[in-house]
């Protein structure tokens, strides 16, 4: 009957690759072999073009890392309730819609307690929270957080209140303190804190205002959790802009980790780790208790560092995962 069939119906019949092979595939004599695979002819072949297709891959890399975790963390997004507030770009993994904002959130989270943090009645104090996803993981995951307060310009402390105040129920909304940078630098004197947190943020600094917010961090905190680039890059290819644009110029200023590098060559990324952790350190009295990347940037690291002296004692020696500098 198979046999049959095949002498019936045409092989060659292909009408989805007839219109391709119409197009940049029409002319295969003409086609640079010297250049093909990052062109036209490969993305009609082997690939979607990536300058058409953003969102498709932003989803399919969601799906990846989401696919890759464990179990526990659908756990772990099922306590952060109110996750599609603002219509987030998200896939479904395991029956949790999840976009990659939470991703990262709920990997910090993790991050954060490998390194045996937050204790009871924990203080928090997060310097440049955004909108304010993490500080909504981290108070929805754990009860023991007693206060968390979110320092940031005014424009996103606003937005941050806004919808911290949509997501969270009252009694945690109730343990937030919106505090603006000028006021922090100038009334939080007398305030301490078991963990200040910053997340993509001191890189974009004057590397003087990074510094003077590790030497508040240093005078006021016993830890500090820390995700930021590692480095600098200059390449137009991956959307920037040219080295000389003024923008450019500045990024390469900001922060406290400023080698360029190639940030897609694994052992330039390993490479500048050491000088990452040793920038953002907030002082000499200072260890790293747990440090890994931050995915999915490959250029972003997490760590946490405790201060030895600190009121609280913690364990001696590195966390599973985490590594002494
Ligand atoms: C790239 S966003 C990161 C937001 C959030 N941490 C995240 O990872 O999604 C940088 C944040 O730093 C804040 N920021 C910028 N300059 C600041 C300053 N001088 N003091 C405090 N926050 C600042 C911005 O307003 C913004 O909330």
């Amino acid at each position: 009957m198979k046999a049959d069939m095949s002498k019936n119906v045409p092989l060659a019949h292909s009408p989805i690759w007839d219109r391709i092979h119409a197009g940049p595939l029409a002319n295969p004599a003409a086609i640079d072999l010297e250049t093909f695979r990052s062109s036209g002819p490969l993305f009609a072949i082997s690939m979607w073009d990536p300058n058409r297709y953003g969102l498709r891959y932003l989803k399919m890399l969601l799906f990846a890392l989401l696919s890759v975790d464990g179990k526990r963390d659908t756990k772990l997004y099922r306590k952060i309730s109110n996750r599609a507030l603002g219509n987030p770009i998200t896939v479904r993994v395991r029956g949790v819609d999840v976009c990659l904002d939470y991703f990262q959130a709920v990997d910090e989270a993790k991050t954060i307690a490998a390194s045996g943090l937050p204790g009871e009645a924990a203080r928090l104090v997060e310097i440049g929270p955004g909108y304010g996803r993490t500080c909504h993981a981290l108070i929805s995951l754990y009860p023991q957080i007693a206060e968390y307060w979110l320092v940031d310009l005014e424009p996103c402390l606003a937005l941050a209140h806004r919808y911290l105040e949509r997501v969270l129920d009252r009694n945690l909304f109730a343990k937030l303190r919106f505090v603006t940078a000028s006021e922090f630098g100038e009334k939080g004197g007398a305030e301490r804190f078991d963990l200040a947190l910053n997340i993509d943020s001191f890189g974009d600094l004057p590397p003087e205002v990074a510094q003077a917010y590790l030497a508040l961090i240093d005078a006021r905190c016993d830890a500090f959790f820390c995700k930021n680039p590692i480095a600098k890059y200059l390449d137009p290819a991956l959307g920037g802009e040219v080295a000389t644009n003024e923008r450019v110029q500045e990024a390469l200023r900001s922060g406290l980790a400023r080698d360029v590098i190639d940030i897609f060559d694994s052992e330039q990324v390993d490479a500048a780790v050491p000088k990452f952790l040793a920038a953002y350190r907030p002082g000499p009295d200072w260890r790293v208790i747990v440090e890994r990347p931050a995915p999915p940037w490959s250029y972003y690291h997490q760590v946490v560092f405790h201060r030895q002296n600190s009121r609280k004692q913690f364990d001696d020696g590195p966390r599973p995962g985490g590594k002494d500098q």
